[in-house]
């Protein structure tokens, strides 16, 4: 591939490029059948190839081939557990609430599912360099399939607004790391630039080879699910590259009839940085950029670039947008540690979502909801240690309606090192609810 055409977008229109695959025809996908699919999907999890252990290429059918006897850069992303939410559920008013935890990735985010397929397209073409503008996940999940499959990597990323856990990530994996004076939105013309000028393989979301990966997230869900259905689908907004490819993922097993009916898939951006949400809520036909702010710096972006994409799944599917504001993101994150489970921030803004959209009557009682969490709690510690000793929101104009916080923050106690001051510490906690 050309550095030239590294826009990834059509000559003629402009808008993003997307794979598609001609030669799929009705319910036969490579010569199976939907059962035959199904089945050589699951019996590939006991199989001790690479390949085959991948949750992504577990799924190879549905993706981009590569070239023959090119087997692909892989750490077994995928294979990501559905929890149930019990405690959350009870916040949300709802019945029962799950959660498909892409934070158990390898790299701790839903990133690794694309990039094990845009990684290994890259290396195929010849790359020896990859890039990416990132708010810090892209960046982890680029730098270490970079190095898993012997290319260079260099990594945009806006300075201080980004989580020391995300940052640390790319060092580690070997990224050759610029922190920029500027935001998101920012390091991707920067980039854009870059990868017209060197041979340097872009793997922001605007890479349709991401996009593909990301969207075996739902076909694996839908399997774990027994193929049944769920009525909502909730995933977090940034660029929307995740949303759009998790819609494309359920619109093509609808047309491959590997489902029958499609769920909602709704988008909840941040308040501080809730774009798509504008645009819906003032009938506008195209997005305008705005200055992003959000603690959720993984979703602090204020044009991204996948809207249209993200935009026909809204349509196709009947789902809907919402938004998150900063305490309640704190809240909701709190809310999901508290099942046990944990999230960072960003993912956080799907149980908000959830919250609302049962309010208004979206979602109804009775009715299945995930929640696609897609980052691990130790993305971004800082965030949580702050929340928890109540300084997240000091001198801030939120700190008043912060204080309802309070009973959801357990900070931790400094103690002499003696058995009776811990037992009293014991005693006092007993005296108070669990959260
Ligand atoms: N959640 C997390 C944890 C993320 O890191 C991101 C995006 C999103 C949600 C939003 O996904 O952009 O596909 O709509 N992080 C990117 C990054 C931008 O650079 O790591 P999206």
């Amino acid at each position: 591939m050309e550095s030239a055409t590294q826009t990834f977008r059509c000559s003629d229109c402009g808008d993003l490029l997307e794979i598609h695959y001609p030669r799929w025809s009705g319910a036969h996908v490579t010569g199976l059948s939907v059962s035959e699919l199904k089945s050589a999907w699951i019996e590939r999890r006991t199989s001790s190839r690479a390949e085959d252990q991948s949750g992504v290429w577990r799924f190879r059918e549905l993706l981009p081939r590569l070239k023959e006897n090119d087997s692909p850069i892989t750490l077994r992303e995928g294979n990501t557990p559905v929890y149930e939410l019990p405690m959350c559920a009870r916040v949300a008013g709802l019945d029962q609430l799950w959660a498909k935890h892409q934070g158990m990735n390898p790299t701790g985010s839903f990133k690794d599912t694309g990039m094990t397929v845009a990684a290994s397209v890259a290396r195929q073409e010849g790359f020896r360099w990859v890039a990416c503008a990132s708010t810090g996940n892209t960046s982890a999940s680029m730098a270490a399939y970079a190095s898993r499959g012997g290319m260079r990597s260099l990594v945009l990323i806006p300075e201080g607004k980004i989580s020391w856990g995300k940052l640390s990530q790319a060092l580690d994996y070997g990224a050759v790391t610029c922190q920029l004076r500027t935001d998101f939105d920012g390091c991707m013309q920067v980039l854009s630039e870059v990868v017209q000028r060197m041979p340097v393989y872009l793997l922001n979301s605007v890479n349709p080879y991401r996009l593909e990966g990301q969207k075996t997230a739902a076909i694996e869900l839908l399997e774990q699910l027994g193929w049944t259905v769920p009525d909502h689908i909730i995933v977090p907004g940034g660029n929307l590259g995740n949303s759009s490819a998790l819609g494309k993922a359920l619109l093509e097993l609808r047309d491959l009839g590997l489902i029958s009916r499609l769920p909602k898939l709704s988008i909840i951006q941040a308040a501080g940085a809730n774009p798509l949400v504008r645009m819906i809520r003032s009938g506008a036909q195209q997005l305008e950029a705005m200055p992003a702010e959000t603690f959720a710096t993984a979703i602090r972006i204020g044009n991204p670039a996948s809207w249209k994409k993200a935009l026909r799944v809204l349509r196709e599917t009947g789902g809907t947008v919402e938004e998150a504001t900063e305490v309640e993101i704190a809240e909701a994150k709190a809310q999901i540690g508290a099942d046990g489970i944990g999230c960072e921030p960003a993912s956080a803004v799907t149980l908000v979502g959830a919250r609302k959209l049962f309010r208004q009557g979206f979602i109804k009682r009775g009715e299945q909801v995930v929640l696609i969490l897609t980052g691990h709690l130790l993305k971004d510690p800082e965030f949580t240690l702050k929340f928890h000793r109540g300084e997240l929101f000091a001198d801030s104009p939120r700190a008043e309606q912060a204080k309802a916080l309070a009973s959801q923050q357990r900070a931790p106690i400094v103690l002499e090192a003696d058995a009776g001051t811990v037992i009293k510490a014991l005693e006092a906690a007993e005296r108070q609810p669990a959260r």
